[in-house]
């Protein structure tokens, strides 16, 4: 199993948790602080697994040699998509599963954006996020998804909304925001007293979001499914051949169709037991 964009490795070593011994679980991430930490928790859990510290997008795989490959927030950051997921089809087996969550649009998502809204009037040099520009919402057209996949070749592509009630403590809030994305860069540089008039403004915007102690907001997001095709060709031709409807279900020959039904279930888990800091899109978001 190969976990693309792994951070800290909790999704990592969840699986490496559930393969057991029988199991081979290798997270890889650009970020160097990231997987010293993955490493740390994998050692301090004896967890079957490893981890790989480079781009994902050209790192030199062994050929074939995963049976799923599978990301939490991880694959929407690579500055040539087709490239990235095609050198993900080399490393996958023929039949392997590729799986991953990717956030749906930032109007669907107002509670990762409000920051960003909020603090405009006070720093209007924060960056505009560009649609479909390698960072947090780069996947949030599901047809253009459809096409990265396809094009670089990969078959049975299933795309699906899955929305996803979250919480954390209100007292997380003010740390969340302002260190994380767009605003937590421009923060980080800020001088004392801009931050803390900034902090004050956006921590008000985040109002319709905080229930007394809780904070509610719903995380709209793409549960994507894709297989590897027995060719590797010709892989526009091949996966044209094989693909299922964008929003169709998966498999009709019910051939593999558990497994990826319970690791689906799954992601679905890890989805819900996170916590919002993992979010951030590290620093290559
Ligand atoms: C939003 S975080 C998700 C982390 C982890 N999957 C989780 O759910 O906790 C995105 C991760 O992708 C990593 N990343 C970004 N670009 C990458 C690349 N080209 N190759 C490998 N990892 C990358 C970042 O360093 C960051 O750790």
């Amino acid at each position: 199993m190969l976990d693309v964009g792994c951070g800290t490795g909790s999704t990592t070593l969840a699986v490496a948790r559930l393969l057991g011994a029988n199991g081979r679980c290798i997270g890889i991430d650009i970020s160097d602080p990231m997987i010293a930490v993955a490493r740390a928790r994998a050692e301090r859990e004896s967890a079957p697994a490893s981890f790989i510290r480079a781009n994902a997008q050209n790192h030199v795989f062994e050929p074939a040699s995963f049976d799923m490959i599978f990301s939490r927030f991880g694959v929407m950051f690579f500055d040539d998509f087709v490239r990235a997921f095609a050198n993900l089809r080399r490393a996958a087996k023929d039949g392997a599963e590729l799986t991953f969550v990717a956030w749906r649009s930032p109007a669907e998502n107002p509670f990762m954006t409000t920051a960003e809204r909020a603090a405009a009037p006070h720093l209007p040099n924060i960056p505009a996020r560009r649609p479909n520009a390698p960072g947090q919402f780069a996947f949030a057209d599901q047809r253009r998804v459809y096409r990265i996949l396809e094009e670089s070749g990969w078959a049975e592509i299933d795309i699906r909304p899955i929305d996803v009630a979250c919480t954390l403590p209100e007292k997380q809030l003010v740390p969340y925001l302002t260190r994380l994305g767009p605003l937590g860069l421009i923060l980080h540089e800020a001088d004392d007293r801009t931050r803390t008039q900034v902090t004050e403004t956006v921590r008000a915007g985040f109002d319709p979001f905080v229930h007394g102690a809780i904070v509610r907001f719903t995380a709209a997001c793409w549960m994507v499914g894709a297989r590897a095709p027995s060719t590797l060709t010709a892989p526009k031709e091949a996966a044209s051949a094989l693909r299922g409807g964008v929003s169709g279900m998966r498999r009709s020959d019910g051939t593999g169709a558990t497994a990826v039904t319970d690791i689906w279930a799954v992601a679905q888990k890890w989805l819900l037991g996170i916590s919002p800091p993992d979010w951030s899109g590290g620093s290559a978001g």
